[in-house]
Protein backbone atom coordinates (compact mmCIF):
# COMPACT_ATOMS: atom_id res chain seq x y z
CA UNK A 1 0.00 0.00 0.00
CA UNK A 2 1.41 3.24 -0.83
CA UNK A 3 1.30 6.26 1.80
CA UNK A 4 -2.09 7.21 2.41
CA UNK A 5 -4.07 10.53 3.51
CA UNK A 6 -5.54 10.62 6.53
CA UNK A 7 -9.06 10.43 5.25
CA UNK A 8 -10.18 6.98 5.43
CA UNK A 9 -8.05 6.75 9.20
CA UNK A 10 -10.66 9.46 10.53
CA UNK A 11 -13.37 8.34 9.15
CA UNK A 12 -13.17 4.93 11.04
CA UNK A 13 -11.41 6.52 13.99
CA UNK A 14 -14.58 8.85 14.67
CA UNK A 15 -17.13 6.36 13.96
CA UNK A 16 -15.21 3.77 16.23
CA UNK A 17 -14.69 6.13 19.05
CA UNK A 18 -10.80 6.37 19.13
CA UNK A 19 -7.66 8.36 17.64
CA UNK A 20 -5.32 7.68 15.63
CA UNK A 21 -1.40 8.81 16.98
CA UNK A 22 0.70 11.33 14.93
CA UNK A 23 4.34 11.13 16.05
CA UNK A 24 6.60 13.14 15.11
CA UNK A 25 9.67 11.76 12.99
CA UNK A 26 13.41 13.57 12.88
CA UNK A 27 15.34 10.00 11.91
CA UNK A 28 16.20 6.48 11.11
CA UNK A 29 15.49 5.42 14.63
CA UNK A 30 12.40 7.42 15.62
CA UNK A 31 10.80 6.12 12.71
CA UNK A 32 11.51 2.72 12.94
CA UNK A 33 10.20 2.64 16.34
CA UNK A 34 7.12 4.52 15.86
CA UNK A 35 6.11 1.53 12.64
CA UNK A 36 7.40 -1.25 14.47
CA UNK A 37 5.20 -0.75 17.22
CA UNK A 38 2.38 0.25 14.72
CA UNK A 39 3.32 -3.43 12.84
CA UNK A 40 3.32 -5.33 15.98
CA UNK A 41 -0.53 -3.75 16.97
CA UNK A 42 -1.76 -3.38 13.13
CA UNK A 43 -2.58 0.40 13.87
CA UNK A 44 -3.00 2.83 11.19
CA UNK A 45 -0.28 5.52 11.89
CA UNK A 46 0.74 8.89 11.08
CA UNK A 47 4.23 10.12 10.91
CA UNK A 48 4.40 14.24 11.02
CA UNK A 49 7.18 16.48 10.13
CA UNK A 50 7.67 19.61 11.73
CA UNK A 51 10.24 22.81 9.92
CA UNK A 52 12.62 22.23 12.41
CA UNK A 53 12.79 18.35 11.35
CA UNK A 54 12.64 18.91 7.98
CA UNK A 55 15.65 21.55 8.47
CA UNK A 56 17.49 19.26 10.60
CA UNK A 57 16.94 15.78 8.29
CA UNK A 58 16.00 17.44 4.92
CA UNK A 59 12.86 16.69 3.19
CA UNK A 60 13.74 13.45 0.73
CA UNK A 61 15.94 11.74 3.63
CA UNK A 62 12.59 11.98 5.63
CA UNK A 63 10.75 10.75 3.16
CA UNK A 64 12.80 8.13 1.94
CA UNK A 65 12.78 6.73 5.45
CA UNK A 66 8.72 6.86 5.66
CA UNK A 67 8.45 5.02 2.44
CA UNK A 68 10.59 2.16 3.71
CA UNK A 69 8.81 2.02 6.86
CA UNK A 70 5.62 1.55 4.94
CA UNK A 71 7.43 -1.19 2.35
CA UNK A 72 8.75 -2.66 5.65
CA UNK A 73 5.42 -2.84 7.42
CA UNK A 74 2.48 -2.44 4.75
CA UNK A 75 0.68 -0.49 7.34
CA UNK A 76 -1.83 2.35 6.10
CA UNK A 77 0.91 5.15 7.16
CA UNK A 78 -0.04 8.94 6.38
CA UNK A 79 2.97 11.61 5.75
CA UNK A 80 1.86 14.72 7.43
CA UNK A 81 3.42 18.49 7.66
CA UNK A 82 3.48 19.82 11.69
CA UNK A 83 2.85 23.33 11.61
CA UNK A 84 3.50 24.38 8.21
CA UNK A 85 3.22 28.24 8.98
CA UNK A 86 3.05 29.41 4.97
CA UNK A 87 1.68 28.40 1.64
CA UNK A 88 4.88 28.00 0.65
CA UNK A 89 6.01 25.16 2.89
CA UNK A 90 3.09 23.47 2.66
CA UNK A 91 2.98 23.45 -1.11
CA UNK A 92 6.80 22.03 -1.36
CA UNK A 93 5.51 19.05 0.85
CA UNK A 94 2.56 18.34 -1.54
CA UNK A 95 5.05 18.89 -4.11
CA UNK A 96 7.67 16.46 -2.26
CA UNK A 97 4.87 13.27 -1.90
CA UNK A 98 3.62 14.43 1.66
CA UNK A 99 -0.58 13.03 1.94
CA UNK A 100 -1.09 15.58 4.37
CA UNK A 101 -0.39 19.22 5.37
CA UNK A 102 -1.17 21.65 8.54
CA UNK A 103 -0.88 25.26 7.43
CA UNK A 104 -1.01 26.87 10.94
CA UNK A 105 -2.86 30.05 10.90
CA UNK A 106 -3.74 30.28 14.63
CA UNK A 107 -1.38 33.37 15.20
CA UNK A 108 -3.20 34.97 12.63
CA UNK A 109 -6.73 36.94 12.48
CA UNK A 110 -9.76 34.76 11.48
CA UNK A 111 -9.94 36.12 7.80
CA UNK A 112 -5.66 35.87 7.24
CA UNK A 113 -6.34 32.21 8.51
CA UNK A 114 -9.05 31.47 6.76
CA UNK A 115 -7.55 33.30 3.59
CA UNK A 116 -4.04 31.06 3.72
CA UNK A 117 -6.03 27.79 4.67
CA UNK A 118 -8.35 28.23 1.48
CA UNK A 119 -5.05 28.59 -0.27
CA UNK A 120 -3.84 25.59 0.54
CA UNK A 121 -6.55 23.51 0.56
CA UNK A 122 -7.33 24.90 -2.93
CA UNK A 123 -3.37 23.24 -4.28
CA UNK A 124 -3.57 20.45 -1.88
CA UNK A 125 -7.08 18.90 -2.80
CA UNK A 126 -6.33 19.28 -6.29
CA UNK A 127 -2.95 17.14 -5.86
CA UNK A 128 -5.38 14.68 -3.73
CA UNK A 129 -3.95 15.83 -0.49
CA UNK A 130 -5.89 16.50 2.61
CA UNK A 131 -5.56 19.96 5.19
CA UNK A 132 -5.21 20.37 8.78
CA UNK A 133 -6.13 23.70 9.90
CA UNK A 134 -6.03 25.43 13.57
CA UNK A 135 -7.93 27.54 15.49
CA UNK A 136 -7.38 29.19 18.53
CA UNK A 137 -3.39 29.12 20.22
CA UNK A 138 -1.55 26.43 22.37
CA UNK A 139 0.84 27.64 24.77
CA UNK A 140 4.42 26.02 24.37
CA UNK A 141 7.19 25.98 22.26
CA UNK A 142 7.09 24.62 18.73
CA UNK A 143 9.74 24.98 16.19
CA UNK A 144 11.45 28.48 16.97
CA UNK A 145 8.10 29.76 18.59
CA UNK A 146 7.57 30.28 22.18
CA UNK A 147 3.67 31.08 23.18
CA UNK A 148 3.79 32.01 26.75
CA UNK A 149 0.17 30.59 28.69
CA UNK A 150 -1.24 34.56 29.02
CA UNK A 151 -0.86 34.94 25.11
CA UNK A 152 -2.43 31.11 24.53
CA UNK A 153 -6.28 31.27 23.76
CA UNK A 154 -8.96 28.63 24.01
CA UNK A 155 -11.09 27.92 20.87
CA UNK A 156 -13.82 29.94 19.94
CA UNK A 157 -16.15 27.99 19.11
CA UNK A 158 -18.74 30.03 17.42
CA UNK A 159 -15.58 30.61 14.73
CA UNK A 160 -15.12 26.98 13.57
CA UNK A 161 -18.26 26.41 11.23
CA UNK A 162 -16.80 30.07 9.63
CA UNK A 163 -13.45 28.38 9.11
CA UNK A 164 -14.12 24.70 7.70
CA UNK A 165 -16.80 26.14 5.63
CA UNK A 166 -14.91 28.72 3.87
CA UNK A 167 -11.60 27.18 3.23
CA UNK A 168 -12.95 23.10 2.94
CA UNK A 169 -9.89 21.91 5.01
CA UNK A 170 -10.25 18.31 5.82
CA UNK A 171 -9.51 18.38 9.56
CA UNK A 172 -9.22 21.38 12.75
CA UNK A 173 -6.39 21.53 15.76
CA UNK A 174 -8.19 23.49 18.44
CA UNK A 175 -7.31 24.81 21.94
CA UNK A 176 -8.31 23.33 25.31
CA UNK A 177 -5.53 23.74 27.60
CA UNK A 178 -2.97 21.37 26.01
CA UNK A 179 -0.27 22.65 25.18
CA UNK A 180 3.66 21.98 23.67
CA UNK A 181 6.47 20.37 25.32
CA UNK A 182 7.04 18.84 28.72
CA UNK A 183 6.08 21.89 31.09
CA UNK A 184 2.23 22.00 30.22
CA UNK A 185 1.06 22.51 34.05
CA UNK A 186 2.28 24.15 36.73
CA UNK A 187 3.42 22.12 39.88
CA UNK A 188 0.65 21.81 42.25
CA UNK A 189 -2.14 22.40 39.93
CA UNK A 190 -4.67 19.97 38.64
CA UNK A 191 -4.35 19.35 34.76
CA UNK A 192 -7.54 20.23 33.15
CA UNK A 193 -8.61 20.12 29.67
CA UNK A 194 -11.83 22.38 28.38
CA UNK A 195 -14.09 19.75 27.18
CA UNK A 196 -17.10 22.02 27.09
CA UNK A 197 -15.47 23.60 24.29
CA UNK A 198 -14.77 19.99 22.41
CA UNK A 199 -17.70 19.12 22.99
CA UNK A 200 -19.22 22.65 21.38
CA UNK A 201 -17.13 22.43 18.44
CA UNK A 202 -18.30 18.71 17.96
CA UNK A 203 -22.10 19.63 18.03
CA UNK A 204 -21.14 22.59 15.47
CA UNK A 205 -19.40 20.43 13.25
CA UNK A 206 -21.07 16.73 13.49
CA UNK A 207 -18.56 14.23 11.84
CA UNK A 208 -15.52 16.43 11.50
CA UNK A 209 -12.07 15.02 12.68
CA UNK A 210 -10.66 17.15 15.54
CA UNK A 211 -6.92 17.40 16.37
CA UNK A 212 -5.34 17.73 19.83
CA UNK A 213 -1.99 19.03 19.80
CA UNK A 214 0.34 19.32 22.65
CA UNK A 215 -0.72 15.88 23.95
CA UNK A 216 2.19 13.94 25.47
CA UNK A 217 1.42 13.00 28.88
CA UNK A 218 5.34 13.41 29.84
CA UNK A 219 6.00 9.95 31.60
CA UNK A 220 7.83 10.07 35.11
CA UNK A 221 10.21 7.15 34.71
CA UNK A 222 11.82 9.15 31.58
CA UNK A 223 11.86 12.25 33.68
CA UNK A 224 13.86 10.60 36.49
CA UNK A 225 16.27 8.38 34.20
CA UNK A 226 17.18 12.06 32.50
CA UNK A 227 17.55 13.68 36.09
CA UNK A 228 18.88 10.33 37.59
CA UNK A 229 21.45 10.71 34.92
CA UNK A 230 23.48 13.96 34.61
CA UNK A 231 20.23 15.64 33.54
CA UNK A 232 18.51 18.50 35.06
CA UNK A 233 14.85 19.07 34.06
CA UNK A 234 12.22 20.59 36.59
CA UNK A 235 8.84 19.63 37.41
CA UNK A 236 7.24 18.33 34.26
CA UNK A 237 3.74 17.30 34.52
CA UNK A 238 1.96 16.22 30.87
CA UNK A 239 -1.94 15.72 29.90
CA UNK A 240 -3.07 12.50 32.13
CA UNK A 241 -4.07 9.63 29.69
CA UNK A 242 -7.53 9.16 30.79
CA UNK A 243 -7.82 12.83 29.28
CA UNK A 244 -6.35 11.84 25.80
CA UNK A 245 -8.54 8.92 26.23
CA UNK A 246 -11.74 10.83 27.12
CA UNK A 247 -10.51 12.99 23.75
CA UNK A 248 -10.59 9.90 21.65
CA UNK A 249 -13.94 8.64 22.72
CA UNK A 250 -15.37 12.02 21.83
CA UNK A 251 -14.63 13.91 18.94
CA UNK A 252 -10.55 13.71 18.30
CA UNK A 253 -9.41 11.83 15.48
CA UNK A 254 -5.64 12.91 15.82
CA UNK A 255 -3.06 12.82 18.67
CA UNK A 256 -0.02 14.61 18.86
CA UNK A 257 2.95 13.19 20.73
CA UNK A 258 6.77 14.14 20.09
CA UNK A 259 8.13 14.96 23.61
CA UNK A 260 7.18 11.78 24.91
CA UNK A 261 9.54 10.17 22.00
CA UNK A 262 12.07 13.10 23.00
CA UNK A 263 11.80 11.77 26.99
CA UNK A 264 12.06 8.07 25.87
CA UNK A 265 14.94 8.72 23.49
CA UNK A 266 17.25 10.78 25.81
CA UNK A 267 16.41 9.09 29.43
CA UNK A 268 17.51 5.75 27.61
CA UNK A 269 20.14 7.00 25.90
CA UNK A 270 21.78 9.51 29.02
CA UNK A 271 21.13 5.95 31.37
CA UNK A 272 23.02 4.26 28.76
CA UNK A 273 25.67 6.19 28.35
CA UNK A 274 26.37 6.72 32.05
CA UNK A 275 26.16 2.83 32.87
CA UNK A 276 28.44 1.88 29.80
CA UNK A 277 30.55 4.83 30.22
CA UNK A 278 34.06 3.24 27.82
CA UNK A 279 31.10 2.48 24.49
CA UNK A 280 31.63 5.10 22.31
CA UNK A 281 29.77 2.75 19.45
CA UNK A 282 26.13 5.27 18.70
CA UNK A 283 24.54 1.59 17.63
CA UNK A 284 24.86 0.41 21.10
CA UNK A 285 22.92 3.30 22.78
CA UNK A 286 20.33 3.56 19.58
CA UNK A 287 19.29 0.08 19.77
CA UNK A 288 17.66 0.70 23.50
CA UNK A 289 16.67 4.31 22.64
CA UNK A 290 14.66 2.77 19.92
CA UNK A 291 13.18 -0.20 21.67
CA UNK A 292 12.21 2.25 24.56
CA UNK A 293 10.42 4.49 21.81
CA UNK A 294 8.84 1.44 20.39
CA UNK A 295 7.21 0.34 24.13
CA UNK A 296 6.31 4.28 24.57
CA UNK A 297 4.20 4.07 21.08
CA UNK A 298 2.64 0.37 21.61
CA UNK A 299 1.54 1.89 25.06
CA UNK A 300 0.27 5.00 23.43
CA UNK A 301 -1.55 2.68 20.81
CA UNK A 302 -3.27 -0.18 23.38
CA UNK A 303 -3.97 1.75 26.00
CA UNK A 304 -4.42 5.32 24.89
CA UNK A 305 -5.30 5.82 21.63
CA UNK A 306 -6.88 2.68 21.24
CA UNK A 307 -6.45 2.71 17.66
CA UNK A 308 -4.95 -1.08 17.70
CA UNK A 309 -6.16 -3.88 15.00
CA UNK A 310 -7.46 -0.90 13.12
CA UNK A 311 -4.87 -1.01 10.14
O1 LIG B 1 4.66 21.05 17.79
C1 LIG B 1 5.89 20.96 17.76
C2 LIG B 1 6.59 19.66 17.68
O2 LIG B 1 6.88 19.16 18.95
C3 LIG B 1 7.80 19.79 16.81
O3 LIG B 1 8.87 20.35 17.49
O4 LIG B 1 9.60 22.04 15.83
O5 LIG B 1 11.14 21.32 17.68
O6 LIG B 1 10.60 19.79 15.76
P1 LIG B 1 10.13 20.91 16.65
P1 LIG C 1 3.90 17.48 22.64
O1 LIG C 1 4.97 18.51 22.85
O2 LIG C 1 2.93 17.47 23.78
O3 LIG C 1 4.45 16.13 22.35
O4 LIG C 1 3.05 17.93 21.35
C1 LIG C 1 3.49 17.60 20.05
C2 LIG C 1 2.71 18.31 18.99
O5 LIG C 1 1.64 18.87 19.19
C3 LIG C 1 3.29 18.30 17.64
O6 LIG C 1 2.57 19.09 16.75
ZN1 LIG D 1 1.65 20.83 17.62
Amino acid sequence: MPIVTTKEMFRRAYEGGYAVGAFNVNNMEIVQGITEAAAETRAPVILQVSRGARAYANHTYLMKLVEAAEAETGLPIALHLDHGDSFEICKSCIDGGFTSVMIDGSSRSLEDNIAVTRQVVEYAHARGVVVEAELGTLAGVEDEVQVSAEDSSYTRPEDVEELVTRTGCDSLAIAIGTSHGAYKFKPGTTPQLRFDILDEVARRLPGFPIVLHGASSVPQEFVQMINDNGGKMPDAIGIPEEMLREAARRAVCKINIDSDLRLAMTGTIRQYLAQHPGDFDPRAYLKPARANIKALVRHKIVDVLGCDGKA
